[in-house]
Parts: structure tokens; sequence; C-alpha cells
């Protein structure tokens, strides 16, 4: 039998993203006392790539469950002297009950999938950050309500997280608008693959227009992990600041987001960062809420 995977929302089978976020809402309102839906469980932790929120919510979200974690940096497996893919997965799922792993290569990620017996978790790849997402939308509906028909505006770089909104809004019926550089577009195929799907997607080079009436401001970091042309980065997307002035554009009940680390007074000014819409801080607490719930997925415990 294939096991519970978390790797990419578009894959998920029908209803799971709708089910993890129910989960995590009750998990939060159950608050932070221990449970046993991992007890006796482990959970590996694979990094290539450094994390502060990712590495601790799981960390935390396994104790809260019972269980607990081994954290690896990718540098320090044999997996850095040429072990393959393949061959880890199928040793890690001899050890562990679940694999979050965080590494740029997605292929990588799902080869790693394919062949492991466990459930595997994608913790970041250069095309998506599945858990992140399930985190935002908690934040959302926490804040304002339903997610049918609200407007998430995503400003600035349209990299993995921006990508990884569109997985989410055919299931959960939102709508994305993009506003970034062309250079840094989200690609068109994905675009266009949306709008095949019946997801109403729209992109901008100007983000007042996207911004516009918004429910939900998003933007992250203009230069991401595995990014080599920073100070070209810089440069075209300065006019995707999110300031008070471009915040004042959106619903006078919007929130602001962004999964963090934020480069302060570059892609989000300190006082939208610190400013009565911003959710920030409380997005990042729902990274934990999120991965109780995605792990009691992987687990089969909902
Ligand atoms: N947002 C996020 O994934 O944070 P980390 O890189 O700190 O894990």
């Amino acid at each position: 039998m294939t096991p519970n995977h978390f790797v990419e929302l578009s894959t998920l089978p029908s209803g799971v993203l709708r089910k993890v976020i129910d989960a995590a809402h009750a998990m939060k309102a159950a608050g932070r006392t221990p449970t046993t839906v991992a007890a006796g469980k482990t959970l590996a932790m694979l990094f290539e790539k450094p994390s502060t929120r990712t590495r601790f919510s799981f960390d935390m979200a396994m104790r809260e469950l019972g269980g607990g974690t081994i954290v690896a940096a990718g540098s320090e497996m044999q997996l850095s002297r040429g072990e393959s893919l393949s061959d880890t997965a199928r040793v890690m799922s001899r050890y562990v009950d679940a694999v979050m792993i965080r590494m740029l290569d997605h292929d990588g990620l799902k080869e790693f999938a394919e062949h492991a017996t466990v459930p595997v978790i994608n913790g970041l790849t250069r095309d998506s950050h599945p858990c992140q997402i399930v985190a935002d939308l908690v934040t959302v509906e926490e804040r304002l309500g339903p997610l049918p028909e609200r407007t998430i505006a995503w400003v600035g770089d349209g990299n993995n997280v921006a990508r990884t909104f569109i997985e989410a809004a055919g299931p959960l019926g939102f709508q994305v608008r993009f506003a970034t550089p062309d250079a840094y577009a989200v690609p068109a195929d994905i675009i266009a693959a949306a709008r095949a799907n019946g997801i109403t997607v729209t992109t901008h080079t100007s983000a007042a227009d996207a911004v516009a009436g918004a429910d939900v401001v998003v933007t992250d970091t203009w230069v991401s992990m595995g990014d080599a042309d920073a100070q070209e980065r810089h440069r075209l997307l300065a006019p995707f600041q999110v300031n008070e002035a471009l915040m004042a554009k959106a619903l006078p009940s919007a929130i602001f987001l962004h999964c963090l680390p934020a480069h302060r007074n570059e892609e989000v000014t300190d006082a939208v960062m610190d400013g009565p819409q911003s959710a920030v801080f409380d997005e990042a607490e729902n990274r934990v809420h999120a991965q109780k719930a995605i792990l009691a997925y992987a687990f089969g415990a909902i």
C-alpha cells in the first residue's frame, strides 16, 4: 500500500487538504497538551538547507503527538558521498515511521518518496512548500473566516511558496493574484494549467493592481535558498515592496502574511511586519498545528 505521503498538494487524494486544515484548527483549539497520535513513532528530519520554523515546528509537533525525532543534515549522511536517494529511502524506511525532507531538488524528493515505504513529507523544495501553505491557510481562516471567494494577492518573487498557493486554490475555492516582475514570474505553464482546471488566477506587473481589494497580501524574501542572482533580484523586485501605501489598497480587513525569514525593509517594511494587519507570528505559530495535522494524516490518524 502506498504510504500517506505529503509531497505535493496537487497530488493529494481528494478532500485530504481540507481534512488536514480542519484537523490543524481542531488541534490548535485543543491546546498543546500531548496526545498519543504518534506514540512510539519517530520522524526523521533530513535537511539539505537551513531551517528554523520547519525544524522546530516539526520537532514540537512530534513531541506533542507523543513521538520523537531524529534530525540530520544531508552533508552528514552518505547521500553527500553519492549514496542514491532510492537506497537511502529504502534504508531509512527500515528505521523510522516517517521522513520529512528539505531539499531543493523536487524530483529528487519525489524519487525518495517513490522508494520509501513510510510516509514522506515535503519540507520545502525549489518547486513547492506544501506544509507552509497549510499553516498560511489556517491563519487566513482563523483571521477572516471561510476561504471560498477570498482573494490572495502574492507580491514579489513567483517562487515555490507562490506556486504552492495555486495548488490549494482549486480544492479550497479561493482566487490568486500574482504581481511579479517578468523575470521572476510564476511559470506560464503553471498559470495555464491552473486556469484549465477552473482556478481563478490573474497575473499583474503592478503590485497595486494585484492588491486592490484583496483579502490577503503575501510576500516572501527576494533571494531564496539556491538563488544566485541577488543583485538583479533586488533591482527588479524593488517596486514590489509591501509597505503601508500598498497595504492601504487592500481591503481594510486584509491581513499580511510572510512565511519568514523576512528581510525587513526589503520585501516588507517594519511598519507592515509589526503593524495591525500583520499575521506573520500567528502564521509562524500555526506551523506547529499544521505539522501536527500533516503528521496525523501521514500516520493514518485522520
Ligand atoms: N518558512 C520556513 O519554511 O521557515 P524555515 O526556512 O525557517 O523553516
